[in-house]
C-alpha cells in the first residue's frame, strides 16, 4: 500500500508548542509527515530560515518519520514534488478559520489532487500564535509554557527585556 504522507507548511517563526503538537497529531494519522518552512509573501521573519530550520529539527528530534525541509515555490507544487497528498494545517479558533479556508480553497482549486486536512490544536494551545508570542517576548512578557525550552532561549536572545 502507497504511504501516505503530509505536508504541514507555514512559517515557524519561531516554531511553538502549537505546531509541535499538531505534528504530534500529524504523525498519528500519517505515514511520515514533511515540516516544511515556507514563504508567507505577508509576513516578514525574525528568525533566519537557517535558525528555523535548525529549531524544527531540534524540537522533533526525538519524532521519526519526519522530515525539515523548506521551499520559497508554490505549495502545490512543493507537495507534488514530494509525492504528498496532504496539506496539513492546524487550526485554532473562528480567527483562523476565514484565512485557512481561502487558503485551502485556492490550493484545490491549483490541484484538485491535493487534500487539506485541519487538526485542531490542543486546547491549551488554541490561543497562541509565532506573532502573539514574538509580540509579548519582544516587550520582556514570559512565554517559557508556549514555545520548547530551544524556542525560549533563542527568543531571549533577539530580546533582551525576556524574563
Ligand atoms: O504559518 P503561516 O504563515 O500561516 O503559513 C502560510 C504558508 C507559508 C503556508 C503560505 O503562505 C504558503 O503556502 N506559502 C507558499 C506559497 C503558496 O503556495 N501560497 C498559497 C497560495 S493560496
Amino acid at each position: 500500500m502507497k504511504k501516505k504522507i503530509a505536508i504541514y507548511p507555514g512559517s515557524f517563526d519561531p516554531p511553538t508548542n502549537g505546531h509541535l503538537d499538531v505534528i504530534e497529531r500529524g504523525l498519528q494519522l500519517f505515514d511520515g509527515v514533511i515540516v516544511s518552512i515556507m514563504h508567507n509573501p505577508a509576513k516578514q521573519s525574525l528568525f533566519t530560515l537557517e535558525e528555523r530550520m535548525d529549531l524544527l529539527r531540534e524540537i522533533t528530534k526525538t519524532f521519526s518519520n519526519i522530515e525539515i525541509d523548506s521551499s520559497d515555490g508554490l505549495l502545490v507544487d512543493y507537495a507534488v514534488k514530494r509525492n504528498a497528498h496532504a496539506i496539513l494545517r492546524g487550526m485554532r479558533a473562528v480567527s483562523d478559520f476565514e484565512y485557512e479556508f481561502q487558503m485551502a480553497l485556492m490550493n484545490r482549486r491549483l490541484n484538485r489532487d491535493i487534500q487539506t486536512v485541519f487538526l485542531m490544536t490542543g486546547l491549551r494551545w488554541i490561543f497562541i500564535s509565532s506573532s502573539i508570542i514574538k509580540e509579548a517576548a519582544r516587550f520582556g512578557g514570559d512565554v517559557s509554557d508556549m514555545v520548547p525550552p530551544v524556542v525560549y532561549q533563542k527568543l531571549k536572545e533577539k530580546f533582551p527585556l525576556m524574563k
